[in-house]
């Protein structure tokens, strides 16, 4: 017999007019893709369809006659005859209009949801001209904060049940629900429940009434005031699509665009709210200066481009090439990054450059390793193997997509992370290596997928029938296991998890999502900012003399340089002259607070490129140059995939504030006359990171604008490194009273961004020391008691929590609480860290 090949369409007929559908789709979305649009309040693309509020009534034939149907609940068929515009539809449409109508509030000069609500405009085109109402409508105390960032107003609400179903099945934050029976239905949080979610202004996006609003934009404009750009998020290295808003020259909103490939129109509260730090009057609005630092009398004072440049100049002309160091830079642009990498390597002549400060990967490495797509790891029934970070805490939109692929579209999730993470309880295998040891972990997963006992694992001692059944899963995914690769505690050294990257590139079939955090690192490591490398994945040693590059460039880097460990070695050191932070934070960002600190103090001259004067500014630099923000300038973004995607200006920087790439033209130019001839605007630099890149050549050509929303895939490295590393692992048994140290990152931190937002500046949380409870008894600690947590190296102030997710023998601090920076108790280099606890 003959296998009948799936058709490929469906054909249907709305309203007399024959239409192809996809097999499988929503009759409302076979319709809105003809062209047809039918009204809707509860029904999105992104989420299963409840049929609550029956705007989306149309008549389908039933083969006994035509009769109203939901059209956001019934699947397309062969054959189906539908009428939108029938008497009956309009009927009903209007009907349901004038029943939400009861008891909405006559709210619209007040709402900030007036001149886009869907409830508004629908019913001027579909509802009744006049109420019939007379009776008293139902009253409820409004606005309520149900959490910091988010207003609820339920006069408003129509209850379509969207808010809630996003809580529930998107974030798996189920926090917001449906109150009381009949009339008297409400949407509400539980009252010790706040709406505590990291991805709550999504429910403010989607609702279709002004019920949810969000503190950042209330009553801050209407939206025939703002205009609109597409943009990309710069908050974590995602890269989800957005769309910004202002206003006057002011960014007044953001909001999720829906890119496929990506963010699926959602986003974290960081991405959405963040923008709130561009508006602050504390921002670098002119370059500032100080004379000297430290003592008395060192306060910065204003200064003029020309007066902060000529000092920079001056102070780089005058250093010999190794003994300048440029650090940071994730923050920008590609074309920046660029420029900034030809500055750094081609005018001045250093390699001692580094936009990750020790919390990243092998730069080789990552751009080495077999890569994959988000869609990769999301594709229904793969296998994503998660190395590395939380993601719902340090990269919000992946974890969305993460996790709707392991709750609908049967992806198995193995885990192997030291603490358990948002998505552990979806996890079919968790694995939680102690600090040091992931690689071996790894090693040995990878050998018993190889070969089922090859590891030990059922007969050691004791039997790790995790370990074995991890390896079987792993072994039946084929090709298609997606590595999430990245550092889940900064205690443990980025080598321990290189060392498992190579380990798992002996899987055939294993390609690599690489989670590293800052914003736009991918696009600084291809673009050269990392020691030993020039654009477009290049080692500075396979430089030709005939290359573009080379041809390019005034000079290259006589040899590799340092990396940023190496840098603030050398700088404590007393071994260099000029160190340049773009956009860099090494006192809080950098996993040994001690040598950060020494290496900023011991630099002869600090340079800081920046939006604010952090924290390491504000210890060491005497020259701070004002830089533009990630609204404020045009260029490109190169997400955690190695997606390209269009970063616009919407608005003006504050003063003078100015491009980065504009600050590194003009040095170069100073320094070397005509190094920069040409570059004038970002599509000029993209053309000369082009012709000097072969990957990124396909970015100089019309693509971006081909597809703005999803952006340009670079070429993706196809086979994996060979890079051998050795790394031994450190096995290290805590002693009495001891703890090894793990140390992660959460969604919110005291870092100077969020500081400066004044919605979520609140949300960082205390600091907390976390332990397993099984290892509270010996030790005699209690849960709430206030703590020190003491290493060789340092001590921070906590308070001890009991965490089941922190495996006994092991203490989880947050990496930048308020007050208690967790690299206060890292010293760079040692392989595990062991802390004790003191009550206070
Ligand atoms: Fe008016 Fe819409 Fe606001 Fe209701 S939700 S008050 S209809 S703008
Ligand atoms: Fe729908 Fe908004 Fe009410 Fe939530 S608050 S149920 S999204 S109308
Ligand atoms: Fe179909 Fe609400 S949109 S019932």
């Amino acid at each position: 017999m003959t296998a009948v090949e799936p058709r490929a369409t469906v054909e249907i007929t709305v309203d007399g007019v024959s239409v192809d559908a996809r097999p499988g789709e929503m009759l409302i979305a076979a319709c809105e893709r003809a062209g047809t649009y039918i009204p809707r309040f509860c029904y999105h693309p992104r989420m299963s369809p409840v049929g609550m509020c029956r705007m989306c009534l149309v008549e389908v034939d039933t083969g006994r006659g035509f009769a109203l149907q939901p059209s956001c609940m019934v699947p397309v068929t062969e054959g189906m005859k539908v009428s939108t515009e029938s008497e009956a539809s309009k009927k009903a449409q209007d009907g349901v209009l004038e029943f939400l109508l009861i008891n909405h509030p006559l709210d619209c000069p007040v709402c900030d949801k007036g001149g886009e609500c869907p409830l508004q405009d629908q019913t001027m085109a579909y509802g009744p001209g006049e109420t019939r109402f007379v009776e008293e409508k139902r009253h409820f105390p409004k606005p309520i904060a149900i959490s910091e960032t988010v207003f609820l107003d339920r006069e408003r609400c129509i209850l379509c049940d969207r808010c809630t179903r996003f809580a529930d099945e998107v974030a798996g934050d189920a926090l917001i629900h449906f109150m009381g029976r009949g009339n008297h239905t409400e949407v509400n949080t539980f009252t010790d429940e706040p709406f505590a979610s990291y991805f709550s202004g999504n429910t403010v996006q989607i609702c279709p009434v002004g019920a949810l609003t969000a503190a950042p934009y209330r009553f801050k404009a209407r939206p025939w005031d703002l205009t609109e750009t597409l943009s990309t998020a710069w908050v974590d290295s995602v890269g989800s699509r957005v769309a910004v808003q202002a206003s006057r020259n002011r960014v007044l909103r953001v909001l999720g665009a829906d890119a496929d490939a990506v963010n699926w129109g959602w986003l974290s509260d960081k991405e959405r709210f963040g923008f709130e730090a561009l508006n602050s009057d504390e921002r670098l609005a002119a370059p500032i200066i100080r004379d000297a630092v430290g003592g008395d009398s060192r306060e910065f004072r204003q200064a003029g481009w020309g007066e902060a440049l000529e000092a920079v100049t001056a102070a780089l002309a005058g250093a010999s090439p190794e003994r300048v160091a440029v650090l940071g830079g994730a923050r920008l642009t590609n074309e920046a990054q660029y420029m900034w990498a030809k500055l750094a390597k081609g005018v001045v002549g250093t390699d001692n450059v580094d936009a990750q400060l020790g919390d990243g990967l092998d730069p080789q490495l990552v751009l080495g390793l077999t890569r994959a797509t988000i869609d990769d790891a999301c594709r229904p029934g793969g296998t994503v193997l998660l190395i590395g970070p939380d993601p719902k805490e340090e990269l919000g939109t992946l974890y969305l997509r993460l996790r709707h692929a392991i709750v609908n579209d049967g992806v198995t999730l193995i885990e192997v992370t030291p603490h358990a993470t948002g998505l552990s309880h979806l996890a079919a295998h968790s694995l939680r290596p102690r600090p040091g040891t992931t690689a071996g972990l790894v090693a040995e997963l990878v050998a018993e997928a190889a070969a089922p006992g090859a590891s030990g694992a059922e007969g050691s001692d004791p039997p790790r029938p995790e370990l074995a059944a991890a390896a079987q899963s792993l072994a039946e995914a084929g090709d298609g296991v997606v590595v999430v690769l990245g550092r889940a505690s900064l205690a443990e050294p980025a080598s321990v998890i290189n060392a498992a990257a190579l380990e798992l590139s002996r899987l055939p079939s294993a390609r690599f999502l690489p989670a590293l955090r800052r914003g736009n690192v991918m696009g600084a490591l291809e673009a050269g900012l990392a020691p030993g490398l020039v654009p477009g994945r290049v080692l500075l040693d396979d430089v030709g003399d005939d290359s573009p590059l080379a041809q390019t460039w005034p000079r290259l880097p006589a040899s590799a340089g340092l990396d940023a460990a190496g840098v603030l070695r050398a700088a404590a050191r007393g071994d260099v002259d000029v160190l340049v932070l773009v956009g860099a934070d090494p006192l809080n960002d950098f996993a040994d607070r001690d040598l950060a600190y020494r290496g900023l103090r011991g630099a002869s001259l600090v340079v800081a490129v920046d939006l604010f004067v952090n924290d390491s500014a504000s210890l060491a630099a005497r020259v701070v140059l004002a830089a533009a923000g990630p609204t404020e300038c045009d260029g490109t973004f190169t997400n955690l995939e190695g997606r390209v995607s269009v970063m616009s200006r919407k608005v003006t920087p504050p003063g003078t504030a100015r491009a980065d790439w504009m600050i590194a033209a003009d040095l170069s130019e100073r320094l070397e006359p005509g190094s920069t001839s040409g570059l004038e605007t970002s599509e000029a630099i993209r053309a000369e990171l082009a012709l000097v890149s072969e990957v990124h050549s396909s970015i100089a050509s019309d693509a971006l604008e081909a597809d703005p929303m999803e952006g340009v895939l670079l070429p993706l490295p196809g086979t994996a490194a060979d890079a051998e590393m050795v790394h031994a692992a450190a096995d290290e048994d805590p002693g009495e009273g001891e703890f090894l140290l793990i140390a992660a990152r959460t969604m919110y931190d005291d870092g100077v961004m969020l500081r400066h937002c004044p919605s979520s500046r609140g949300l960082a949380p205390a600091a907390t020391a976390r332990i397993n409870p099984a290892d509270a008894g010996g030790a005699g600690l209690e849960a709430g008691a206030a703590v020190r947590v003491v290493s060789d190296f340092g001590h921070i102030e906590a308070t001890l929590t009991f965490d089941d997710g922190v495996p006994a023998g092991s203490l989880r601090v947050d990496w930048l609480a308020p007050g208690a920076p967790a690299n206060a108790l890292i010293a760079e280099g040692t392989e595990v860290t062991l802390v004790r606890v003191e009550t206070r």
